[in-house]
């Protein structure tokens, strides 16, 4: 096992009806800046648990933060910020709201080029607004990291930043906030989750036990709760399961003391820029091309999650990364995630004709 550092600051208030405790966790008197998407949050009756949640606050309201968030519309967040001179930021929404959150806390008493921000890679941060967040999509794990990823159309750029200063203060994961996703971002998050476990994993053994076990726990539950989610969006169980799997994927805690091969989330992050593609839908195409790429140099791994995670009884390596490979395409297909581009392609050109 490598050696490794692990501080994980943010406090998780978990399970239903947990929104209307985020009073207790935001500073008295502070100026709360709600960010929010493209409006999911007033169907769904998040909007009105916050508000309610809010009222003895100060708050000011940006919405319209799209999937993958673009850095013009951020741009405007962080004008009304300094304008308003906000001192606290709540990201209601998935992954795309929470990241850019963190580019706007990091934003606001920038100086200099924003941009460089992001082009840094997080390099240039050295403070943010504190954040706290309320998850409505399990998939990427912001809610308890310190990464986010933002584009900008202009140069087709989709980059990723990390600093440890916009890690949320504290996130809300309510599983009943999930019931009313659609189908295509329920799987986008388990496969999310799936391939974020997997790129921690999928490398070569350093003989550290507890982090593949805690792997292969992750794999295993978004394998068996995946599928149930779809039959049954408002099963509270099963929600809870995906959610929790979805934030221990990307917490940090799996990634410890491991190597770890980040490649297809840099290809797919390429074909969403590209392509406009949906994360989750970029890795279910790249992740099994990838595996049989490597098959080689990862062959112990394969044959280990293999057998640990899908059940292969025989140890004959061939044989293993077969399986491996065969029921990891399987199960995105399952989850009605296809894994050709070819298939994309065909599935983008019928929904314009239908
Ligand atoms: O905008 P609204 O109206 O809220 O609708 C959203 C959006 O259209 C909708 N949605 C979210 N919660 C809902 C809901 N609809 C109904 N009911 C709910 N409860 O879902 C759509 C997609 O949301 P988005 O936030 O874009 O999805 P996701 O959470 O998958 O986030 C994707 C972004 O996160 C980045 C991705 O690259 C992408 O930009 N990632 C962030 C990571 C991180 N911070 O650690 C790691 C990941 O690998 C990933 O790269
Ligand atoms: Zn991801």
């Amino acid at each position: 096992m490598n050696n490794f550092t692990l501080h994980l600051p943010t406090k998780v208030l978990f399970g239903k009806g947990q929104i209307a405790a985020i009073k207790q966790q935001i500073p008295n008197g502070a100026k709360i800046l709600m960010t929010y998407g493209g409006g999911s949050i007033k169907k769904n009756g998040v909007y009105q648990q916050v508000t309610q949640a809010l009222q003895d606050f100060e708050v000011v309201e940006f919405s319209g933060i799209e999937p993958n968030p673009q850095f013009a519309t951020l741009m405007k967040a962080v004008t009304l910020a300094r304008q308003e001179k906000v001192t606290f930021l709540l990201a209601v929404g998935g992954g795309s709201v929470l990241d850019g959150t963190k580019f706007i806390a990091a934003a606001i008493n920038h100086q200099g080029d924003e941009w460089e921000i992001v082009k840094s890679h997080g390099q240039v941060i050295t403070q943010a607004l504190p954040i706290g967040a309320i998850l409505t999509l399990p998939a990427t794990g912001s809610e308890m990291n310190g990464n986010a990823v933002v584009s900008r159309k202009e140069t087709q750029d989709k980059l990723g930043f990390f600093s440890p200063y916009v890690k949320p203060q504290f996130s809300v994961l309510d599983p009943t906030t999930t019931y009313s996703l659609p189908t295509r971002q329920t799987a986008n998050g388990v496969v999310d989750a799936f391939v974020h476990t997997f790129e921690q994993y999928m490398t070569y053994p350093v003989n550290a036990k507890v982090q593949d076990r805690f792997a292969e726990a992750v794999f295993s539950t978004l394998i068996e709760e995946g599928p149930k989610a779809l039959a049954e969006p408002e099963n509270y169980d099963v929600r809870a399961n995906i959610m929790w799997a979805a934030t221990m994927a990307l917490n940090g805690i799996l990634g410890v003391g491991v190597p770890q091969d980040w490649a297809s989330h840099a290809i797919g992050h390429e074909l969403t820029a590209q392509y406009g593609l949906d994360h989750g839908q970029t890795l279910a195409i790249v992740v099994p091309a990838i595996m049989w790429h490597q098959r080689e140099s990862k062959k112990e791994k394969l044959v280990q999650f293999a057998q640990r995670v899908w059940h292969y009884q025989g140890n004959d390596q061939t044989e293993g990364v077969k399986i491996a490979i065969a029921k990891t395409r399987a199960f995105f297909e399952q989850m009605g995630t296809p894994t050709r581009l070819s298939a994309m392609v065909l599935m983008t050109v019928n929904s314009q004709l239908y």
